[in-house]
């Protein structure tokens, strides 16, 4: 019994030797020490012996038992820290590899335009005032003086939704909005926002553009007013040395309506391709708002008058930085926007 013992112990040490991972380690265990293994064959013959050998071999099994264990156990650490050294080595990282920056981006250049004029108009006390999206045909069209099958109507294609409600044509909704919201009290405010047309898209046109509305409301507000705010604001935007030019124009909220032009400030004002030869290039239109418009909003016309404004923010940019194409502003190229 001694012998068998000791042979097998022989032969579990070197298997331990033999084995190289932790499953077939735990083979070995299993062979070995397991219930059906030879040990506790050997162990359940122990019966049979005298009662002197019984202890003698009694220890012998379990010294062999416990030398199994434990080589079995330091082995196990020993596979373990093997096979973490290969995962690690099998992912191993190229430190030197350079890494991925992101750059700081900035706000695109027609936030700019809004921004810049947002500070200008603020610091002449003006707020920023804002309205939806899609908007219904009483405020897009009707409070501004636009009766339903008004000719006029033609000149602003649009996105219907329902009879009644459309994606807004203009920023002008926001004039009829903020004057019933002001409950007859004076007003100043410019609002930024998104308009939609039914345009076919090219160089100059897109469905979707931007505009900057302004409205003034209070006693006896002039043209002279309106020109005034006017050539504050293109003086900032397009710099000291520009004047501006008023020329009769028609919209059916301003009576009388102007469109306003800037002496060019690529020639200033000899004639270039820029300003097509003229001297003087168109920017935007605006007027002395319509006594209908202040009544239909409860305002009384008779002591209170108005100027409004419409500002294209695309063109404002475009004219300012030489951009040639309104669609580059929406399709996200970086070679563009990066250079502003
Ligand atoms: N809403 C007009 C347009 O989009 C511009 C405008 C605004 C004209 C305010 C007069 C007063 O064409």
């Amino acid at each position: 019994m001694k012998e068998q013992l000791e042979q097998l112990q022989m032969e579990a040490l070197e298997e331990i030797k033999q084995a190289s991972t932790q499953k077939s380690l735990n083979d070995v265990r299993i062979k070995y020490l397991g219930k059906k293994g030879p040990m506790t064959e050997v162990l359940r013959g122990m019966g049979k012996l005298s009662a002197e050998e019984r202890p003698v071999i009694g220890e012998l099994a379990n010294t062999v038992r416990t030398s199994i264990q434990t080589t079995l156990d330091a082995r196990i650490e020993e596979v373990k820290a093997i096979e973490l050294e290969e995962k690690l080595k099998a992912e191993t990282l190229d430190v030197t590899l350079p890494g991925r920056t992101s750059a700081p981006g900035h706000s695109h250049l027609l936030q700019q335009i809004i921004d810049e004029m947002e500070d200008l108009f603020v610091g002449l006390g003006y707020t920023i005032a804002e309205g939806p999206e899609v908007e219904t045909d009483l405020y897009n069209f009707e409070m501004l003086n636009l009766p339903k099958d008004h000719p006029a109507r033609d000149m602003q294609d649009s996105f219907y939704i329902t009879e009644e409600t459309l994606l807004r044509t203009h920023t002008s909704p926001v004039q009829a909005r903020t004057m019933l919201e002001a409950n007859g009290k004076p007003i100043r405010i410019i609002c930024p926002g998104k308009v939609y047309r039914r345009d076919e898209d090219d160089a100059t046109h897109s469905h979707q553009f931007m505009q900057i509305e302004g409205l003034v409301v209070d006693e006896s507000i002039s043209m002279a007013d309106l020109k005034g705010t006017l050539e504050v604001f293109v003086k900032q935007l397009f710099g000291e040395a520009r004047e501006i030019r008023l020329r009769p124009s028609f919209f059916p909220f301003t009576e009388p309506s102007v469109e306003v032009d800037i002496s060019c400030f690529k020639c200033g004002g000899k004639g270039c391709n820029v300003c097509k030869g003229t001297g003087w290039i168109e920017i935007l239109g605006g007027g002395m708002v319509h006594p209908h418009v202040l009544e239909m909003a409860g305002y009384d016309s008779s002591k209170v008058s108005g100027f409004a404004f419409g500002i294209g923010v695309e063109r404002m940019a475009m004219l300012k930085h030489g951009v040639d194409d309104i669609r580059h502003f929406y399709t996200n190229d970086l070679r563009f926007i990066e250079q502003f």
